[in-house]
This record gives C-alpha cells, sequence and structure tokens, in this order.
C-alpha cells in the first residue's frame, strides 16, 4: 500500500523567508565550541617543585643516593606504568592501595595498565625478567621516583609523591633485616631528622599467619558491632587491616585483639628474636608495635616503619617495609628471600623544615665575566663555557651592554673577581681581573687565565666533577 506524506503547510512570512535566503548556508557546519579554559593548577593532590625548594630535595637526593652506594646497592628505574594485574596480585586485592587508590586505565591499544602505586612490585618484576638472580647476593637495589595513589589529599598524602626505596633479593639471614632497618634509619638522621621511632613487628609466614587470622577474625567478629565502616568491611578482605585503623572505635578493639607475636611458628620467632638481638647491637632504639601490620599483602615476617620522634610529625610515617619472601615465586620467579621498604621523599621534607634542617645550597659563583663591545661580547661566550669546563663557577649578564650595569649585578651576586673583557682586551686576548672587595685590578692573558682564576678562587668554588674524563661520577 502507498504511504501518503502529508507534505506540511509552510508557515513562513515573507519577512522569515527573505532572511532565510540571506543567512549563510549553516547545514553541514558544526556549532562552535566553547574551548574548555586551561586551569592553571595541576590536578588535585599534585603540586610543582619549584626552584626554592629544590635544596631539600637535592639534600635527600644527595644523602640517599650516597648511602646507596656505601652500603652497596645499584640504582634500577623501572616504568612509571605496568600492566595493572601485576599490582592487584603482588600488593593484592582487598588492600585500598589497589582497590580505590589505582590509576588504573586501558591503553589505546587494549592494554590494562596503571600508574604505579609503589615500586616493589616492578622492581620484583624486573628482577625475575633480567634473570638477575644469578648474579652473587644479595642484590640491592635501590630506586627512586613518583609514586602515584588516589588518596584524599591533606598534608604528608598526595596523589602524586616521590619514594626512595632500598631492596635487597636472596638473603634470608635477619642480619639483613637489621641492615636495612639501619639504613633507614641513617637516611632519616643524615637529612638532619634526628628524633626518630623505629617500629618492628613480625607478621609471620603464610603458615603461621594463616592460624593467627583466623584467631584474630574470631575476635574482630565478636567486637563487630564497634567497628567503623571500613573496618567492617575490611573483616571480610583484609581482616590484619583494622589492627591499624586510625578510628578511636577501632583503636579500642584492637587493642585487647590478638597478637601476631605471640603466634609465630617456630622459625618466624627465631627470626624474629634474632632481629632484635642484631638491632641491640647496632644500638637502634626500636619499639614492637603489635599493631604495624602494613597495607601491602606481600610482606612475610618483619614489618617495619620509621615515624618522627615528635608528636606532630608521628601521624604520617616517613617510611616503612618488610620481608617479602613470597613475591618473587608469585610473580613467577624462583623461590627468593626479598627485604626493602620505601620514604616519602615529600614527609622528610616536611620534616626536615619542622626540625629546620638544612637544606643542601649549590655553591654560588664567585666570578663574574663582564664584557664590553660587540667582539668582547662573542668572545666572552666562549670564554664562560671554557671558564666552566675547568669547573669555574661564573656568572653573567650578557644580555646587559654597559660595564657599570653589569658590575652592579657582580656586586649583588657578592662575586670576589669580575673579568672584564673589553674591546681592546678582546683585540689584544687578555682580560681584565678586577678583585671586586679592594678594586685592584690587573691585565692578564687569556691563556693564562683558567690556572691564575684557579688560584684566585678558594677550591670549593671549584667544581671537580669537570675532570678529565668529562665523568660526571
Ligand atoms: P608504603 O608504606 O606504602 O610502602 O609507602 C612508603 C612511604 O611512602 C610511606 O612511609 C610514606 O612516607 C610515603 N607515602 C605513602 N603514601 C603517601 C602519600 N599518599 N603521600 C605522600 N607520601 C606517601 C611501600 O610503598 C612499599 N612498596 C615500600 C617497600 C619497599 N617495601 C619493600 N620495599
Amino acid at each position: 500500500m502507498a504511504r501518503i506524506v502529508k507534505k506540511a503547510v509552510s508557515k513562513k512570512t515573507p519577512a522569515k523567508k527573505a532572511a532565510k535566503k540571506t543567512a549563510p548556508k549553516t547545514k553541514n557546519v558544526e556549532p562552535k565550541k566553547e574551548a574548555e579554559p586551561i586551569m592553571l593548577q595541576p590536578p588535585r593532590g599534585m603540586k610543582d617543585i619549584l626552584p626554592d625548594e629544590q635544596g631539600y630535595w637535592d639534600q635527600v637526593r644527595r644523602v640517599t643516593e650516597r648511602l646507596s652506594r656505601d652500603y652497596g646497592f645499584s640504582r634500577i628505574d623501572t616504568p612509571l606504568v605496568e600492566f595493572s594485574n601485576l599490582f592487584n596480585r603482588a600488593v593484592g586485592e582487598g588492600t585500598d592501595i589497589v582497590d580505590k587508590e589505582m590509576y588504573a586505565f586501558a591503553t589505546k591499544g587494549g592494554d590494562k595498565v596503571a600508574l604505579r602505586p609503589e615500586m616493589t612490585a616492578g622492581i620484583a618484576r624486573a628482577y625475575i625478567q633480567h634473570g638477575m638472580s644469578i648474579l652473587s647476593k644479595p642484590i640491592k637495589l635501590f630506586s627512586t621516583g613518583p609514586v602515584y595513589r588516589y588518596d584524599r589529599p591533606q598534608e604528608g598524602r598526595y596523589r602524586e609523591f616521590y619514594q626512595v626505596n632500598y631492596d635487597a633479593f636472596g638473603e634470608q639471614d635477619p642480619i639483613l633485616d637489621a641492615q636495612m632497618i639501619q639504613v633507614a634509619a641513617r637516611v632519616v638522621q643524615n637529612l638532619g631528622i634526628k628524633a626518630v621511632q623505629i617500629q618492628v613487628n613480625s607478621i609471620g609466614c603464610p603458615i603461621c599467619r594463616k592460624e593467627y587470622k583466623d584467631l584474630l577474625v574470631n575476635y574482630l567478629e565478636s567486637k563487630s558491632n564497634k567497628l567503623c565502616q571500613d573496618c567492617k568491611r575490611r573483616l571480610d578482605t583484609n581482616p590484619l587491616r583494622v589492627l591499624d585503623c586510625k578510628e578511636d572505635k577501632c583503636l579500642q578493639v584492637a587493642a585487647a585483639a590478638p597478637q601476631s607475636v605471640d603466634h609465630l611458628c617456630d622459625e618466624c620467632r627465631l627470626h624474629f628474636k634474632n632481629l632484635l638481638e642484631y638491632l641491640d647491637e647496632l644500638d637502634l632504639p626500636y619499639t614492637i608495635n603489635p599493631r604495624l601490620v602494613r597495607g601491602l599483602d606481600y610482606y612475610t615476617k618483619t614489618v617495619f616503619e620509621i615515624w618522627s620522634g615528635s608528636e606532630e610529625g608521628r601521624k604520617n610515617a616517613l617510611g616503612g617495609g618488610g620481608r617479602y619472601d613470597g613475591l618473587v615465586k608469585m610473580l613467577g620467579g624462583e623461590p627468593t628471600s626479598a627485604i626493602g621498604f620505601g620514604l616519602g621523599v615529600e614527609r622528610l621534607i616536611i620534616e626536615m623544615k619542622r626540625v629546620q634542617a638544612k637544606p643542601y645550597r649549590a655553591p654560588k659563583p664567585k666570578v663574574f665575566l663582564a664584557q664590553l663591545g660587540d667582539l668582547a661580547k662573542k668572545k666572552s661566550l666562549k670564554l664562560f663555557s671554557e671558564l666552566e669546563k675547568n669547573g669555574i663557577l661564573v656568572a653573567e649578564s650578557f644580555g646587559r651592554g654597559s660595564l657599570k650595569s653589569q658590575l652592579r649585578v657582580a656586586n649583588k651576586l657578592g662575586v670576589e673577581m669580575t673579568l672584564i673583557l673589553g674591546q681592546k682586551e678582546a683585540l689584544d686576548k687578555t682580560v681584565i681581573i678586577k678583585n671586586m672587595a679592594s678594586g685592584e685590578q690587573e691585565t692578564v692573558s687569556v691563556d693564562k687565565l683558567v690556572d691564575l682564576v684557579k688560584k684566585k678562587l678558594k677550591t670549593d668554588n671549584v667544581v671537580t666533577y669537570h675532570d678529565n674524563n668529562h665523568n660526571n661520577g
């Protein structure tokens, strides 16, 4: 049957018709989208580290790298992004880090990946992948870089933060546990944070922990009406975490809970006992904290945290770690004992500022290079790099034309001497050295300049990494 389509009768007035004739055709043109305003700030929980702050960061880098070398660690860098299931398995489903805080997403190619919420899983993955088990043990690895957790930001808790990690593979002797704790304490103390607390506990191995866990769950279930909502959920997913909940009512329940150290198997008990003896031997004061369980599933036996010694700084741990003897095997490698810890750089810096610990101050130039005239300006660029290559720190203000204004800058910087390269000196291949304190001037040949300046400067202003091999070590 033929469909009858009723033609709509146009209701357009003559004026509307005329307007349509003159209006540009817009049929296939997309409506213009309003450009989204650029937010002049990074995403929540992330921040810039400005030049003014870098002295603290430099100090953390210097101290942590120095100690990593002194204690025989080699540096390793792994990607910021790994396949998500690495963290799901290693850190554990049921942990806050994996369930709530991981930046997990699918790539354009469909891979399920995540920004690393911690570094140990990636380091263990690299250890297995690159067959490091054949190296002589323990294999000590040092790593540092950003870490991402979608947590609620507050002081000392960010969504992008930096960690320094020390890990050692292939040694089960508790002497290594003690040495690791010693390294953690040394880092903090070398940063000028003298009063710290070392919290230690043993959460046993999978065998004794299972028995302990059953006991704990029984106890917690009998008190479940006194637990916060999160801990009621944790009863099923991660009952040990109930012990370190910060809610008042959960703290009360935790205070009377059975303690893991009372339920260790013989091997775990001996391991813990030996560790404490080594710590005594090192004169490292520690507190046994039965509620210290850590928020990552891979730990076995020893767990520890470094806390600030002050009430104020104690809210957030400066660092934490422990043994993870089962992780390498769980990820597909040979059974391998391992232990390590991570320190939060932002938290270390907050604490450094709180105790007024000194940031690193890079040496300031004591030499200023001034130039006058076109030829001198051209030559000064090369002269600057010649001095720099020889490890002499030099300041300049090439953009300024007048000698007077350049000398003003030199005075402001408080340099010891100004090298003046004018038209005449550029032609004669000489330079004037002006002593800024006495005002005395001498003209020297360019060839002799480097040696002369070095001699006049105190050695601390000559940067020694510019050795003959151009080796940045
Ligand atoms: P973690 O205790 O989760 O351990 O983190 C180590 C340190 O990172 C903490 O003690 C803290 O200083 C810092 N940190 C953690 N979360 C934040 C945050 N949201 N904002 C600022 N700083 C934070 C681990 O990550 C283990 N992978 C450590 C380890 C290495 N275990 C064995 N080897």
